[in-house]
Formats: structure tokens, sequence, C-alpha cells
């Protein structure tokens, strides 16, 4: 029996040894983690920045703007009359940079030499009312009359 006994004593101090280490340890863990974070709200805002989505769903004009500011930056189409150069550039380049269906290129002087003979006023005729090849207002029907004659004009300086 005493064999027994001295087995449960020393049983008993093993597990108070223990114990008092794991105590240790605790007060130990608890005094590191006291020291280096005294702000549970700054650590709330830091777990909750990780964790934050990557993108929302915006459901209002107001939101979408917010989280992408550059739809306003980004270029009205135009709006208002073109410069004679965005006409040519939009409407009138395709053919007439290349020579497309025979239209005369810009550029090239001879072709446009006897075009010019007939006088601007039948030039935009042709220009606005098409005239063989040439569709009229370069099949760009939202041209104003400004808007081609300022590409003629655009064209013609370019070719004589
Ligand atoms: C789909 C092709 C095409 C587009 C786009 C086009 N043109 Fe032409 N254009 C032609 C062709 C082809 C001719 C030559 C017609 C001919 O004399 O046989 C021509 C001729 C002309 C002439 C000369 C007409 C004449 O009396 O000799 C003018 C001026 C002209 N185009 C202006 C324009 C302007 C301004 C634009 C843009 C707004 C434009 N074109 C866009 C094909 C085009």
């Amino acid at each position: 029996m005493s064999e027994d006994k001295k087995i449960f004593n020393s049983i008993g101090l093993v597990i108070a040894v223990l114990a008092g280490i794991a105590i240790l340890i605790s007060i130990v863990a608890t005094s590191l983690i006291d020291d280096s974070s005294t702000s549970t709200a700054w650590q709330e805002k830091k777990v909750l920045d990780r964790i934050k989505p990557l993108g929302v769903v915006a459901t209002t004009a107001e939101e979408a703007k917010k989280a992408t500011p550059k739809l306003e930056a980004a270029p009205v189409v135009a709006s208002g009359p073109m410069s004679a150069e965005q006409v040519y550039n939009t409407a009138c380049l395709a053919c007439h940079s290349t020579g497309v269906a025979g239209a005369p290129k810009t550029g090239d002087l001879a072709a446009w030499a006897p075009r010019i003979a007939q006088g601007e006023d039948v030039l935009f005729e042709h220009a606005t009312k098409g005239f063989k090849g040439m569709p009229p207002r370069g099949g760009s029907s939202q041209l104003s009359d400004d808007e081609v004659k300022a590409a003629i004009g655009f064209m013609l300086a370019k070719s004589q």
C-alpha cells in the first residue's frame, strides 16, 4: 500500500509542477498580448482591412461614380460641332486616304486639280448629295453642312 501511496504522491507532484508551469505560461502569454496590442479597436480595423472584399457591386449611380472616378473624366463623344480634322478623320479618311472606288486621295494634287476647277459650290453639292462612288456626306448623314464644308476645306488645303 505504501508503494501505491508513493506513486500517487509523485504523480500528484508532477501534476502540481505541470499545473504550475501552465499557469506561468498563461500569465506570461497574457502579459505579452496586453503589451503588444493595447487597442482592440485598432486590431479590429486591421483585420477588417485585411478581409475586406476586393470589389463591391454599385447599385446607385452615386456609388458607381465613387468606385470609378474615371467615369467623369472619360472623353465625351464629340457633342457640339467637330473640328474640320475630326470630321475628316471620322467620316472621310477611310476612302480619301486610300483612294477607295476612285476617290481622289487627300494630297494628290493631280487628282484634285480638275475637281477644284469645278468650283467649291459643285464640290460641296457633290459631297452632300453624293456623286458616283461618293456617298452623300461620305455616308455620315448626321454631319451638318458646315462640317462637310470644313472637311472639304481640310482636304483641299492638303491637296493644292
Ligand atoms: C465610301 C467612300 C467615301 C467616303 C467615306 C467619302 N468619300 Fe468623298 N469621294 C468618294 C469617291 C469614290 C469620290 C470620287 C467620285 C467620282 O468622281 O467618281 C469622292 C469624291 C469626293 C469629292 C469630289 C467631288 C467632285 O465633284 O469631284 C469631294 C469634295 C468629297 N469626295 C468629299 C468628301 C468628304 C468631305 C467626305 C467626308 C465627309 C467624303 N468625301 C467621304 C468616296 C468617299
